[in-house]
């Protein structure tokens, strides 16, 4: 499939999959696979960003997203800060609002933020001056996981387009089903989402996916099987029986995974829970697993994202969306 190029995205925040073009897309991933050859280079440093502030606000635990984005900032050269709920004004009563004000009084070119309530980083980039990224709001969307996703998978299969990509797994509760399955569908893969009928979202009919109850039937003849953890931290009442009856149905593990095309990958955003959603045997199949790949695409993903979303801060004003 050919798109129209992009140089440059249309908006100065990353919040989402959803308003991307087929070309931003791609103009992302074309850009970090400059930095995955950087990021194995002797030189993993430029000074692209020296002087720019990015200031890491995370709302929510994060080993993966919080550490590459951290990674992809220093790697150009930029300020790069943490702050963590535990440790800010936060704990004393500040609003969201206030505290995202406050680091954009302090003049950051650039905010990423996670926090467990979906909407909560669009809201923050209404009110500030600077680019914001979202590393995942609530159950909405995680645009740079997906992103890092699909670099992993064009990288290893040579395209996304006509791809069959089984993602199973919490996909009611999961912001990486949502992003992945946007993206997915808008490169012109065929997805299906395999989860007992109350991990699947209400909205499951907007995504043009197929929706598959069992695991072994979903994963029949896909290229990709994507695995997804039970997200406990936003379950309000009770989805499965037990965690050892959801392996058994919806654990993947050889004899499932069987059902596959002979060379399917397997992929997990992380973090794995072991014998729940995966078992060990194919997560750590070197042959098979993208696990580890996914991880080193991550910090490419979102140099990418760092670098095209200020390339042009005179572009950015506050009252964008
Ligand atoms: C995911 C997230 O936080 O949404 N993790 C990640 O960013 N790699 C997935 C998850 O928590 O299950």
């Amino acid at each position: 499939m050919t798109f129209l190029k992009a140089s440059s995205l249309a908006s100065p925040h990353l919040l989402g999959i959803e308003n991307l073009t087929p070309s931003e897309i791609n103009l992302l991933l074309d850009l970090s696979e400059h930095y995955v050859d950087m990021n194995r280079s002797g030189s993993k440093k430029t000074d692209l960003l020296r002087g720019r502030t990015i200031i890491n606000v995370f709302f929510e635990s994060s080993t993966r997203t919080r550490t590459s984005f951290e990674l992809a900032g220093k790697r150009l050269g930029a300020d790069v800060i943490n702050i963590s709920p535990e440790v800010s004004a936060v704990r004393k009563g500040e609003t969201l609002l206030d505290t995202a004000l406050t680091l954009n009084a302090m003049h950051a070119d650039l905010l990423v933020v996670r926090h467990p309530e979906s909407g909560a980083v669009q809201l923050i980039a209404e009110k500030v001056s600077c680019s914001v990224v979202n590393g995942g709001d609530g159950a909405h969307e995680h645009p740079t996981q997906a992103l890092l996703d699909a670099l992993a998978i064009r990288r290893r299969v040579g395209r996304l387009h006509g791809l069959v990509v089984a993602i199973s797994g919490d996909i009611a509760h999961s912001r990486v089903a949502r992003s992945n399955m946007l993206l997915l569908k808008t490169m012109g893969a065929d997805v299906r989402v395999i989860a007992p009928p109350t991990l699947i979202p209400a909205d499951i009919d907007r995504y043009g996916v197929e929706v598959f109850h069992d695991l072994a039937e979903g994963v029949r003849d896909a290229d990709i099987v994507m695995m997804l953890r039970l997200q406990q931290e936003r379950m309000r009442g009770s989805f499965i029986p037990s965690t050892s009856e959801y392996f058994h149905f919806f654990g993947l593990d050889r004899a499932k995974l069987a059902n596959a095309k002979p060379d399917a990958l397997i992929m997990h955003p992380g973090p794995m829970n072991r014998g729940v959603e995966i078992d060990s045997d194919v997560a750590d199949d070197i042959n098979r697993s993208l696990i580890q790949e996914q991880v080193e695409m991550g910090v490419a993903v979102r140099m990418a994202c760092l670098d095209l979303l200020t390339r042009d801060l005179s572009n950015n004003t506050g009252d964008e969306a």
